[in-house]
């Protein structure tokens, strides 16, 4: 049967697809079903960052697949230490420590209980616990009922109030609205590095120093969401590298495993041992299939491919601006790395569509807002390519103007 006609009747109808349905995808490309060739400029939302089904990660699935799928985290699985032990070291260092959940929401929940359990254990100044966290308007941060009553837009906690008590929204780059909400109760604050749901937007980098400054000097844990941004996007294989603040904590999902469900929260030593037996769980957060496939992602994080996805953004950047100085109606281009956003003046809806119709697949998380997070192997020819496309398509709209 019809793969459209059966997901629309069965499965619930929570995403407004694309009309394509896909059989195949490798590196930077994907085929229909009926046969059409795309190239990839999304990634599946950023999650296969080193191109479709990539050859080492693949082999050490199949690797883990002749050994056990899963055991329960009652027993130890020697894929989850050697994670647990990467994810810390590459990050915070020795002292640090992780803990394995399987997606974004719940690497983010993760975050959210221990800045609740940290505010149990070191009260206000009034021996008073304290719950509150500040997280920021246009933020996101998961769909289950704490991470989007963390996220900061209206639009996302209509269906679900009464939200989870005790999220307040400070304005992204101004630490002054953060002062203003810091009072006897405020635990933590949590914070993408660069905002990506909310329309690709980078936190400024004297902004997140301050905010540093102001977490210490108040007792707040300083939680990084790097979900989106986080494994090499950025060309750092962490966000906040780049920006050279440390969080207290962050979460990792995503691309962690290059297309199978993991997430991760990594606490630096002030947390690492907060959480004791009982405190948090999931049976099969750290799959130990998925931690195979990432370990095999961070064994490809080089500083050779992390330059690499610099030069490339560079390039893209470049050719990007060049469309920018020909078409006014594009406003602005934001990135880190190839993690590239761009403003118009118009609905980027349509230059979407013709995009896809052209074979090239992006993406518009606002509604003015075009999103490429294309896979670190495309080529110099893949960014010529999507330039071009995108080039008629700008043409195109203007000419309707
Ligand atoms: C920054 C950020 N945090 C959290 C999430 C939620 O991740 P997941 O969909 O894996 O639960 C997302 C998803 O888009 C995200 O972009």
């Amino acid at each position: 049967m019809d793969t459209k006609k059966l997901t629309n009747e069965y499965l619930m109808q929570t995403y407004k697809k694309s009309d394509i349905a896909v059989r195949k995808a490798k590196g930077q490309y994907l085929w229909t079903e009926n046969g059409k060739k795309y190239t990839d400029f999304f990634s599946g939302i950023s999650v296969c960052n080193l191109g479709h089904c990539d050859k080492t990660v693949i082999a050490a699935i199949k690797k883990q697949l002749d050994c056990f799928l899963h055991i329960s985290n009652l027993y130890y699985a020697k894929p989850q230490a050697e994670l647990a032990k990467e994810l810390a070291l590459k990050s915070f260092g020795k002292g640090a420590k992780v803990f394995l959940a399987n997606s974004g929401a719940e690497a983010n929940e993760g975050a959210i209980k221990m800045a609740r359990k940290y505010g149990k254990v070191n009260k206000s100044k009034s021996n008073k616990e304290r719950f509150e966290i500040i997280t920021f308007k246009n933020s996101f941060h998961g769909r289950t009922l704490a991470t989007l009553s963390a996220t900061g837009q209206e639009k996302f906690h209509k269906i679900i109030t009464p939200l989870v008590d005790k999220f307040v929204y400070a304005d992204f780059n101004d630490i002054d609205s953060v002062k203003k909400l810091i009072n006897s109760n405020t635990v933590a604050v949590m914070i993408e590095p660069f905002q990506c749901e909310g329309g690709m937007i980078p936190a400024k980098k004297d902004f997140l120093k301050q905010l540093r400054q102001l977490c210490d000097k108040n007792d707040l844990l300083l939680i990084f969401d790097e979900v989106q941004c986080g494994m090499g996007r950025t060309g750092k294989l962490f966000a906040w590298q780049h920006y050279g603040v440390k969080p207290d904590i962050f979460t990792l999902a995503k691309s962690i495993a290059n297309g199978l469900p993991l997430g991760a929260v990594i606490s630096d030593k002030k947390t690492a041992n907060l959480f004791v037996f009982g405190d948090h769980g999931s049976t099969f957060g750290g799959n130990p299939v998925a931690c195979a496939a990432a370990l095999a992602v961070l064994k490809q994080m080089t500083p050779k491919l992390l330059k690499e996805v610099s030069a490339k953004a560079d390039y893209f950047v470049k050719k990007l601006n060049e469309l920018k100085k020909k078409y006014p109606s594009v406003k602005e281009i934001r990135n880190i790395g190839l993690l590239i956003g761009v403003e118009l003046d118009f609905t980027a809806k349509d230059i979407v569509e013709f995009c896809l119709n052209k074979g090239l697949i992006i993406n518009s998380p606002k509604e003015n807002v075009l999103r490429f997070l294309p896979p670190f192997v495309i080529t110099k020819k893949d960014i010529d390519f999507a330039i071009k496309i995108l080039g008629d398509a700008l043409k195109c709209q203007t000419s309707k103007k």
